[in-house]
């Protein structure tokens, strides 16, 4: 029989990642960017991909960061994780949004690949919440983690005029991960940009496609760091973890 020459037939779709880490960080305060700050001992940002890494789930990790904090990450982050084969660093934009398009532009992945997009500065993420996302993605090309609200959510104005009561059994706070199919995502990401839609999660974009996206359990110490307090209970929520 003639040998087959070409690529290599791929026996299924893989899974990329995209963490995004290219932030300001205003609301934290201090010197240090957030994703470098430290938890347990290590960068926030190096717990993060400790979790990926763990994981064995990815082909390939994008990781998105500010321009100027490329070879600091190169160093300080993912060199000591000795994970510097499996993480390609990109520069991030000015917008969330715009730091996960330049992660989906740097995505070698194809069509029916799955795409899995992180906040870097959720560093309690576990293998289980990663691959329960990865899982849901599989079966219904767009899903995200989230919670269930355990507040009272109200709809208000700018001068605190309360309009109405959400209804709290139908309403969700999206985390991340989140992941897509990654035709589908790219497709809501074009869309958006072209029309200057911005969002706070990808979600949102695909939604807007008309898509259906749906929503797995999360956890709620998947905590994003976002004010000196996250950091703190972040640091208390690690710590019991290490002793059980
Ligand atoms: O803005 P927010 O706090 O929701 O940020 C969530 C994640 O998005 C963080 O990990 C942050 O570093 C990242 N981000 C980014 N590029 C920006 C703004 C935020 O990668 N320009």
């Amino acid at each position: 029989m003639a040998p087959i020459i070409g690529r290599p037939t791929r026996m299924a779709p893989m899974n990329w990642a995209i963490i995004v880490a290219a932030g300001s960080g205003r609301r934290m305060g201090g010197g240090v960017p957030k994703p470098y700050r430290r938890l347990g001992g290590r960068p926030i940002l190096g717990r993060t991909l400790e979790a990926f890494h763990q994981s064995a789930c990815f082909e390939e990790i994008i990781l998105v960061v500010a321009s100027g904090d490329m070879n600091t990450c190169r160093r300080q982050v993912i060199a000591p994780l000795g994970m510097e084969d499996h993480v390609r660093v990109v520069a991030g934009g000015s917008e969330r949004q715009e730091s996960v398009y330049a992660g989906l532009g740097a995505c070698r992945g194809q069509d029916d690949d799955l795409v899995l997009i992180h906040d870097g500065v959720r560093p309690l993420v576990t293998v289980d919440l990663l691959q329960a996302c990865l899982a849901a993605a599989t079966d219904h090309g767009a899903c995200i983690l989230a919670v269930p609200s355990s507040d009272t959510l109200k709809q208000g104005l700018p001068d605190g005029r309360i309009i109405k009561t959400l209804p709290r059994d139908a309403v969700w706070q999206a985390q991340t991960p989140q992941a897509f199919r990654l035709d589908l995502i790219r497709t809501a990401h074009r869309k958006a940009r072209r029309e200057g839609f911005r969002a706070t999660d990808d979600a949102q974009l695909v939604e807007r496609l008309g898509t259906p996206v749906f929503i797995a359990p999360g956890s709620r110490s998947n905590i994003k760091i976002t004010c000196p307090e996250d950091l703190v209970l972040a640091e208390a929520i690690w710590q019991l973890r290490r002793r059980h």
